[in-house]
């Protein structure tokens, strides 16, 4: 076993060998512009990227005209959210989110409020949870926009996204889901769930960094959405700018994998979670798990140890990787804003812990961080 252990697959994911495979011919080889439309190096390279778009719809069960190529989930939210303000703005101004939402939510509505948009930041329960009723209470005649995301990123909280889908379909509201965590872990269907839009990202599903896509309804207002990006009009003029081809293909790769290991990750990395977690709450006193026990991701717990300084607590576990209750901004080190939305004393937040798991996550490991951990806390306790 080598150390230290990576437990921060929520963070982002080795990219496996088989996407890698995949993607190395298109750097030098295949390295034709996918839209150089009289050659055969260009065609070769639109063959993949069209390959690729199937991978991914696939995947959410979406049509392949319905995917957009972009740099990443932060883009994809940041081409939702700016460019439906700007097709609905002055008519409609007003989106409801969710406090929790990552930054590439909150701070694209921080922005736009700036701009004429008024926001409704939902206050979730101490699960994470935000209830239906909430979002039901929260619509005004102005509502162009609903932007839950699926799963959380510190806390794994999965939201009610079939029945936010039905009441926004019913008030003829859009709905937008941030599926980045979600995809690749629970089976994410764009039908079912009434989604009009919805985010994810490669790098978060053992797919290279730098690549996502926006599944965007083509029956629904969210085709009118405008570019926030201008150029040669790629992507049915959603997205301009040259496609990262070799990047496409990895995310396609990662999507096709994701289909077919999903039920049997989703199991394998729900038991490991589980012998973590109890091996922790059997051996360590004081703590508290934060985030929905029922509706949680599989392969994620994030821990609060009672009476100890999250600095020190961090310090200190230099042999496992994860990520802990606070967030470093360019001037200071703030309690994780998650865990205060969901009720937690900063002192609390800061001495948390998020362990998520992924597919190359072994029992030995597990069992290495209990005892580990359990070591380091009481020592400093
Ligand atoms: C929920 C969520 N949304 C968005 C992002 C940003 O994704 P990307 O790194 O692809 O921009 C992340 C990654 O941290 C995330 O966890």
């Amino acid at each position: 076993m080598k150390l230290p252990i990576y437990l921060d697959y929520n963070s982002t994911t080795p990219v496996d060998k088989r996407v890698l495979e995949k993607m190395l011919p298109y750097f030098s080889e295949h390295f034709g512009n996918s839209s150089s439309r009289s050659h055969l190096f260009g065609w070769t390279a639109q063959e993949a990227v069209e390959n690729a778009r199937c991978q991914v719809a696939n995947l959410i069960n979406a049509e392949t005209k319905e995917i957009v190529f972009t740099s990443g989930a932060t883009e994809a939210n940041n081409l939702t959210i700016k460019g439906l303000f700007e097709n609905n703005y002055p008519n409609k101004k007003h989106i409801i989110t969710v406090e929790t939402e990552h930054k590439a939510v909150l701070d694209v509505c921080i922005h736009l409020s700036t701009l004429g948009a008024e926001i409704t930041y939902l206050k979730p329960d101490s699960t994470g949870m935000i209830s239906v009723k909430q979002v039901e209470r929260a619509i005004n005649s102005e509502t162009f926009l609903i932007s839950v995301m699926y799963a959380n990123n510190e806390i794994g909280t999965i939201q009610p996204i079939k029945e936010i889908g039905e009441l926004a379909r019913k008030h003829h509201i859009l709905f937008h889901t941030d599926a980045t965590q979600a995809v690749g872990k629970i089976e994410v269907d764009v039908q079912k769930n009434n989604i009009d839009l919805l985010s994810l990202s490669g790098h978060k599903l053992h797919g290279p960094k730098g690549i996502g896509a926006l599944f965007i309804r083509k029956t629904s207002k969210a085709s009118k959405l405008i570019a926030q990006m201008d150029g040669g009009k790629h992507e049915r003029g959603f997205r301009s700018g040259t496609l990262n081809v070799t990047g496409i293909v990895g995310l396609g790769e990662a999507c096709e994998l994701a289909n077919t290991e999903l039920i049997a990750d989703y199991q394998r990395l729900t038991i490991l979670r589980d012998t973590l977690e109890n091996g922790i709450i059997k051996n360590i006193s004081n703590i508290k798990i934060n985030g929905n026990i029922e509706n949680r991701l599989p392969n994620l717990t994030n821990i609060s140890f009672e009476g100890i300084d999250g600095e020190n607590l961090l310090m200190s576990l230099r042999d496992i990787a994860v990520s802990s209750g606070s967030a470093c901004t360019s001037a200071s080190v703030e309690p994780s804003y998650v865990l205060k939305a969901i009720g937690l004393s900063d002192d609390l937040a800061y001495a948390s812990i998020r362990f998520s798991l992924g597919k190359y996550t072994t029992k030995e490991e597990i069992d290495f961080t209990i005892s580990y951990v359990k070591q380091v806390v009481d020592m400093l306790r």
